[in-house]
């Protein structure tokens, strides 16, 4: 194989390994909806097939290939992915990088990776993940539109938060896809992602409600979408956090 065609599939590779896969489109576009609650009203009332929601997450993401930041990140990713700076990348299976938009004016910050998210190496694909593909189509977001990423890349085991060294080490990281997306907005899900991102030592909240400042970009805090699963009464605080950000999003 020439050299070129050997470049092409390995940049191929990472795009895929980046911007999502079969099964993440598989997994994402086409189950069943999730019962989400009343407190977030399903703003997709047309039913779209499968197939016409696969074309249309790929005609999004497409818009960004080739741009500056998507060089970028897939650079950043080749030179970080098989990092061992912390005892996280010993256990985990795949590391979690980020998905998304890399040109996205609106960023996601979780937690870290859970077992689902080890496995496939995307992060938000399990049963938090598709609840948060609800709430974003319920704020008018599709998810191919943002870009989400962790505090921590690799799995904590048994889904622990990760530890202050972990975050320590890992958080540079998330700090250059930041500088590299330049997003205008981020919301950050659930206390280890606000307290990590924001520098704060303060409970979720005392930290909702409020317009955050990192450098230049507005930050939110909302609940992890683990939490309302665990708590359903929570939904209708999130439902007016993720309201109250959307409304910051429209005003930019
Ligand atoms: N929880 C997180 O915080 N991140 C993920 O990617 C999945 C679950």
């Amino acid at each position: 194989m020439t050299s070129a065609k050997q470049k092409i599939i390995e940049s191929l590779l990472v795009q895929k390994e980046l911007y999502g896969d079969e099964l993440f489109r598989k997994t994402i576009l086409t189950e069943p909806d999730l019962n989400v609650g009343k407190d977030f009203p399903n703003k997709v009332e047309k039913k779209i097939s499968p197939s016409l929601k696969k074309i249309e997450s790929l005609s999004v993401s497409n818009s960004s290939f080739g741009t500056d930041s998507t060089e970028k990140l897939t650079q950043y990713y080749k030179e970080i992915c098989e990092c061992l700076e912390c005892p996280l990348g010993k256990t985990r299976n795949k590391f979690v990088f980020g998905v998304g938009d890399p040109n996205a004016k609106v960023m996601l910050v979780g937690e870290g990776p859970g077992a689902d998210e080890d496995e496939q190496g995307i992060p938000f694909v399990g049963r938090a993940g598709q609840l948060l593909t609800k709430i974003l189509e319920a704020i008018s977001f599709k998810r191919e539109e943002v870009y989400i990423a962790n505090i921590v890349k690799c799995r904590p085991p048994g889904n622990r938060t990760p530890n202050p060294v972990e975050i320590e080490t890992c958080i540079p990281y998330l700090h250059k896809q930041i500088e590299i997306i330049q997003p205008k907005l981020i919301l950050c899900l659930g206390t280890t992602a606000a307290v990590s991102l924001l520098k704060r030592k303060e409970s979720l909240g005392a930290m909702r409600n409020k317009v955050h400042q990192v450098g230049e970009i507005k930050v939110v805090v909302t609940y992890h979408p683990a939490a309302l699963l665990r708590n359903p009464n929570w939904k209708k605080d999130c439902w007016a956090d993720v309201q109250f950000f959307r409304k910051l999003y429209d005003e930019m």
